[in-house]
């Protein structure tokens, strides 16, 4: 979470960003263990409820706290990481998507979307997360 304060450092960015894909990351895979044959739909139900909710938070911060702040002091950056944050509607989306799946009680196929989707989502992580690196080492060269 963002400090108190308002104030935001490319560390501070750095770390949360990477705590909070590491926690996706797990909801993905919670999400997909709930898709078991044998699993209770309200289980998978309740999975992706939690998933939806903290990618719906996450995808907040970084469209309006995090990337705006990098790219008012890194304006090089501003096209990459908007890319990066029009991307997000995408995901939501394809959220629609696999609750519409399990709607219908397409479990098999909102199993390979989830799979598909977590995919995805895997390389748009490792995309942020290669910007921030390049942040944090231009911050330890100033330094
Ligand atoms: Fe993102
Ligand atoms: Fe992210």
């Amino acid at each position: 979470m963002p400090p108190e304060d308002g104030s935001i450092s490319g560390d501070s960015v750095e770390r949360d960003v990477l705590a909070e894909h590491r926690r996706l990351e797990t909801l993905f895979e919670e999400v997909l263990d709930s898709f078991h044959p044998e699993g209770e739909p309200d289980a998978a139900r309740a999975a992706l409820k939690e998933l939806r909710a903290a990618l719906e938070t996450h995808f907040d911060q970084e469209d309006r706290l995090y990337y705006p702040a990098i790219w008012a002091l890194r304006p090089d950056l501003k096209t990459e990481l908007k890319g990066l944050v029009d991307a997000h509607d995408e995901f939501v989306a394809q959220l629609d998507h696999l609750e519409a799946l399990l709607g219908r009680g397409k479990r098999g196929e909102a199993r390979q979307a989830t799979e598909s989707l977590s995919s995805v989502f895997k390389s748009h992580e490792e995309a942020e997360e290669a910007v921030l690196a390049t942040l944090d080492r231009e911050f330890d060269t100033a330094r």
